[in-house]
């Protein structure tokens, strides 16, 4: 277990361990059992942040299921609807399929508000969202959040694949910004 952790002139402390987080992705993957089992679902991770949950519950998944990791690239479109998100690397067809949407954070809900039509206009059987931490606080955007693990409070994270300007996403529990 490593105590505190810096990155450039930023000091974490330690948050979630990573007993917690196995355990609570542990009961997600049981749950996520009784609401699918026998539907095949096809889950869908958001990359980068979200690759370590994502194989943390998919090997935790007893059930049979796909799964397929995209990225989201955002960029200002050319007209008046301000940002537009594509989703890089969605190959899999969703249509008529039982989708499971896999995030690291939910924080304002943008991406998530943003890139679900998306995916409703390829009409899956059904779509929900699994996330591993979310911060309600700062929401600006009404997104549905179906599964959760943790909620925390408006406070910057990281570990366990979330970052800070690109690192610290290597370590096996989550940290917290620490207080001045
Ligand atoms: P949203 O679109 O505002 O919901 O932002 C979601 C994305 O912001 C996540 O997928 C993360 O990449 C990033 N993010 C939000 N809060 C944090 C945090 O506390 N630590 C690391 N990344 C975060
Ligand atoms: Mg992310």
């Amino acid at each position: 277990m490593q105590t505190t952790l810096k990155l450039q002139d930023k000091e974490f402390v330690p948050y979630i361990s990573e007993k917690e987080i196995t355990e609570k992705i542990k009961l997600l993957a049981e749950q996520l059992k009784k609401d699918y089992e026998g539907k095949r679902p096809l889950f869908i991770a958001i990359l980068n942040g979200s690759f370590m949950f994502a194989a943390a519950l998919f090997k935790e998944l007893e059930i049979e299921a796909e799964i397929s990791f995209i990225k989201l690239a955002s960029y200002k479109g050319t007209r008046s609807t301000g940002h537009v998100i594509t989703a890089i690397g969605l190959d899999a067809d969703v249509t008529n399929r039982h989708v499971i949407i896999l995030e690291d954070i939910i924080d304002t809900g943008k991406t998530l508000y943003t890139f679900l039509p998306q995916l409703y206009n390829q009409h899956p059987a059904s779509l929900k969202v699994a996330v591993l931490l979310d911060k309600p606080e700062p929401r600006k955007f009404d997104v549905p959040v179906d599964y959760v693990c943790f909620t925390i409070p408006n406070k910057f994270v990281l570990g366990f694949g979330l970052d800070f300007d690109g690192f610290g996403r290597n370590t096996k529990e989550i940290f917290q910004l620490k207080e001045e």
